[in-house]
């Protein structure tokens, strides 16, 4: 990746990123969470600003500190990052969603711990659906900008991994969409990762399997195919 994560192809661009997993509040002290580290849209981050992008990186719950030259919004829930993000997408050339974004959050949040032993002790958890900000992030895109997603996916009855991704990136309408195949078992918080990249026109590019520091240059190669439709 040496020489690739070098090249400065990103040199002008800005670039906003979300990486992490949000945290939907119970109470003061509980969350409701997600098991992404944060470590793909970290590197997808770090390889951008080493490429000569402008970085933002809107980090959800992401425990390392920010890759050099890249400026950090930190956020916890999900209307935080739904917030971070429609405030800096605007000036963006491209956006990758590459944070796990809680769908539901609980639809009371107590205003003091709750107790056990207190009157009214809880028996269940009332969910709320969140908004899907990739799609108002597409909704309210500026001419020209690129917009990437992310997505976990497992085959089953009604179809196998591909066909669930193409549908997500047509649902989603973004340009192009990373797509990781969680069928084998355990992704979260390894170093290592593989992942497909669909494109709006059709096209389909599996990366070679690697650290995450090299999927992210393949990602941002694709990035870059597709900004100047050469791919
Ligand atoms: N996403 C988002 N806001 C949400 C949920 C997801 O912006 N409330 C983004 C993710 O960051 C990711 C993409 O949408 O880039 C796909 O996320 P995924 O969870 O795979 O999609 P969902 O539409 O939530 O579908 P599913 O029911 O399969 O979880
Ligand atoms: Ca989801």
């Amino acid at each position: 990746a040496g020489a690739a994560a070098l090249r400065p192809d990103l040199a002008g661009r800005r670039v906003l990123i979300s990486a992490g997993g949000t945290r939907e509040p119970l109470d003061p002290v509980r969350f409701l969470g997600n098991r992404s580290s944060g470590m793909q849209g970290w590197a997808l981050a770090r390889v951008a600003a080493a490429r000569g992008a402008e970085v933002v990186l809107v980090a959800a719950n992401v425990e390392v500190p920010a890759p050099f030259g890249v400026r950090v919004v930190p956020v916890g829930s999900a209307e935080e990052l739904r917030t971070a993000m429609t405030a800096e997408a605007p000036s963006a050339d491209v956006v990758v969603m590459a944070a796990a974004v809680a769908d539901f959050r609980p639809g009371t949040v107590a205003a003091s711990k709750l107790k056990k032993g207190s009157t009214g002790e809880p028996t269940s958890v009332d969910l709320v659906r969140n908004p899907d900000v990739l799609v108002e992030l597409v909704a309210a895109r500026p001419p020209g900008q690129q917009v990437v997603g992310f997505a976990a996916e497992t085959g089953d009855a009604e179809g196998d991994v591909l066909s669930h991704a193409r549908a997500k990136l047509a649902r989603k309408g973004v340009d192009l969409l990373v797509v990781n195949d969680v069928s084998a078992g355990q992704v979260f918080g390894r170093a290592d990762n593989e992942v497909t990249v669909l494109a709006a026109d059709g096209t389909v590019t599996p990366l070679p399997a690697g650290r995450k520091d090299v999927v992210a240059a393949g990602v941002w190669d694709a990035v870059a195919a597709a900004a100047t439709g050469s791919g």
